[in-house]
């Protein structure tokens, strides 16, 4: 199947690490979808594209964050798009760091892991059904090493959110070993911005956007984790699509 018969789904398509990839999914010739909450996000996507990519660009409001809301999304791409072929799961939110756990409330902890763990979990249920069986398929989880550490002081539900996530992807490895459709993790252990606001320690969103089209296109391995340490694991992925 050609890049542009393959429609990506990318979860979080609006997001930091997310708007790379959709970018770079598009720029290969993938059509793509995103969800999200807020229609500015959205509208901000279209113009973050290529002009001569825009028509391949499938953009649609809705919440993902719910059992309902994520059958919804589902349902509606289905009757409006078509048929989803490659899933990317980026969901969640770039940095947390409210202070250490004895200063923080039951419900601040319910947001950090509905945002992280909660709607990686409701995302999964809706759309893997749709892929699961097709060995052209793929379905990607990103995640990051604020789930193995505390990155520092006063980010610790950060890290119990992250380390959710992390945990959810290894148990749907685990849980389904023998499903046909590609399903990686792809655990990104630096810091990802978009270029205007790079710092030590940080790659831009586009280069890992490429690495991440990359191993959704050539679909070369699964069941892995490919844990991103460096540059040179990007360029790595870049031409071959594994590590
Ligand atoms: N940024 C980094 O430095 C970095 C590094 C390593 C790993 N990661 C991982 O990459 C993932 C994404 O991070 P990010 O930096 O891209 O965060 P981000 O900029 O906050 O983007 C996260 C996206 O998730 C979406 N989202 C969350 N809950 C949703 C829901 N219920 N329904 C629909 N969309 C929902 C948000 O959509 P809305 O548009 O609706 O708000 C948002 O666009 C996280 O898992 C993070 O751990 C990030």
């Amino acid at each position: 199947m050609s890049s542009s018969q393959r429609l990506v789904l990318v979860l979080g398509g609006a997001g930091t690490v997310g708007s790379g990839i959709v970018k770079c999914l598009l720029q290969k010739g993938f059509r793509v979808a995103v969800i999200s909450r807020d229609t500015s996000r959205l509208d901000m996507m279209k113009s973050f594209v290529p002009v001569s990519c825009k028509e391949n660009l499938y953009t649609l409001l809705g919440d993902v964050g719910s059992e309902e809301g994520a059958q919804k999304a589902a349902a509606t791409l289905l009757s409006q798009v078509g048929k989803v072929t490659d899933v990317v799961s980026s969901l969640g939110f770039s940095w947390w760091q409210g202070g250490p756990p004895h200063m923080q409330s039951l419900q601040e902890l319910q947001k950090v892991l509905e945002t992280l763990l909660l709607s990686t979990f409701t995302a999964w249920k809706a759309f893997f059904p749709l892929v699961k069986d097709d060995p052209d398929a793929t379905y990607t989880f990103i995640t990051g090493g604020a789930g193995e550490r505390l990155l520092m002081p006063g980010t610790g539900f950060l890290t119990l959110g992250a380390a959710g996530a992390l945990a959810f992807s290894q148990v749907v490895r685990e849980e389904y070993p023998e499903v046909p459709c590609k399903l990686n993790e792809i655990k990104i252990n630096m810091g990802v911005a978009k270029p205007e606001r790079l710092g030590p320690g940080y790659v831009s969103h586009l280069e890992v956007g490429e690495a991440i089209a990359t191993v959704v296109e050539k679909k070369r391995v699964s069941h892995t984790v490919l844990c991103v340490k460096s540059t040179t694991d990007l360029k790595t992925l870049i031409l071959e699509g594994k590590l």
